[in-house]
């Protein structure tokens, strides 16, 4: 007999331009995902103003996430792919869960305490409920798994602490999630600033390659990347941060180990090196920003993409908060 697939969540936020490492950390390894588990893709448009955003940009970032997502792989057919503003049950779990959330847990937070000292001027009520909403956007779907980088592992721990104080106060109603977390060497640092992760807001754009950088971008930024004295490609994490990091790059995008990669270039310079790395990311990008350009265009095809994304979301949404209406006593007409 077949196994039931686990139900798996995850979502970004329609802010920025992704990087490469929002690529390989997330988009790229959810492409993989999306035929084991039954897959749930939110762009998470709601965390996302919790800091001043522009309408006009932030819905053209919607848009251009949603082409985006699909360009790189993944399958609007096989995976519920939709918009958190589309589904009102995210906003509806998470005033119910904020009921059983303490104000202490939530100021306790790294990434709280991070933005309201980055957003001095706007520390709002979203900004402080944001770990609330993602455990309901993570909750409504009985979701078993949920791929996620680092940085969000204390939100998803939270999530889970909301799941097990609920069930234990009604009776069993939330899968309480996993962390699914990449492993091995995936993590990719600012290539001017390699002690640092790669950010989409990172102060120096030069450091960061975008999903968006055409050719010419990617192949001049890494000719800049930092490197070291020595002449050798060689991965030393610790010694040679800026050459390691490179080599990550290049391994991931041309799909060689980091031995072949280390072989290919013994003997050569740092210039080879670079170039070689600029080519290898501009020739994936090339083609995943063609099919996104190609996507944004067809409007009523990305409006069809978040309908159906929508109904379908709903659909297992509402099923979960009819179940939590009606243990806490409200009632349903
Ligand atoms: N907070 C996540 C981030 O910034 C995005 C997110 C929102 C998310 N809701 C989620 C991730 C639910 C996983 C599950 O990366």
């Amino acid at each position: 007999m077949e196994e039931r697939k686990k139900n798996l969540y995850s979502a970004v936020q329609p802010t920025n331009n992704l990087t490469i490492g929002n690529y390989i950390g997330a988009v790229q390894n959810w492409v993989e995902l999306q035929d084991g588990y039954n897959c749930f893709f939110a762009i998470a448009n709601m965390h996302a103003i919790t800091v001043r955003q522009n309408p006009a940009e932030l819905r053209q970032h919607t848009l251009e996430l949603l082409a985006l997502y699909i360009a790189c792989g993944i399958n609007p057919e096989k995976c519920v792919l939709y918009l958190q503003s589309h589904v009102p049950a995210h906003a509806e779990l998470c005033w119910v869960l904020n009921n059983y959330t303490y104000v202490g847990e939530m100021e306790r937070m790294t990434q709280y305490k991070d933005k309201s000292a980055k957003h001095a001027d706007n520390i709002n009520m979203g900004l402080l409920d944001y770990p609330v909403l993602m455990a309901a956007d993570i909750l409504l779907y009985q979701t078993e798994a949920v791929p996620v980088g680092r940085d969000q592992r204390q939100h998803l721990e939270i999530a889970r602490d909301i799941a097990i104080r609920f069930n234990n106060a009604y009776s069993p109603t939330f899968a309480v999630p996993e962390g699914i977390y990449v492993k091995g060497g995936a993590k990719i640092c600012d290539i001017l600033n390699p002690a640092k992760k790669m950010s989409k807001s990172a102060e120096n754009p030069n450091g960061s390659i975008f999903m968006s950088d055409d050719r010419d971008t990617v192949i001049r930024k890494f000719k800049r990347a930092v490197t070291d004295s020595e002449a050798e490609v060689r991965y030393d994490a610790e010694n040679k941060p800026g050459i390691s990091n490179l080599l990550s790059i290049y391994s991931v995008f041309s799909g060689k180990t980091i031995e072949q990669a280390e072989a290919e270039f013994a003997g050569k310079g740092y210039g080879d090196f670079k170039l070689a790395v600029g080519e290898a990311v501009a020739d994936k990008l090339t083609p995943i920003q063609a099919e996104q350009a190609k996507l944004l265009k067809d409007r009523d095809y990305l409006n069809g993409v978040l309908k159906s994304g929508a109904e379908r979301a709903s659909y297992t949404a509402n099923k979960t908060l009819a179940k939590v209406y009606k243990k806490i006593g409200f009632i349903q007409l």
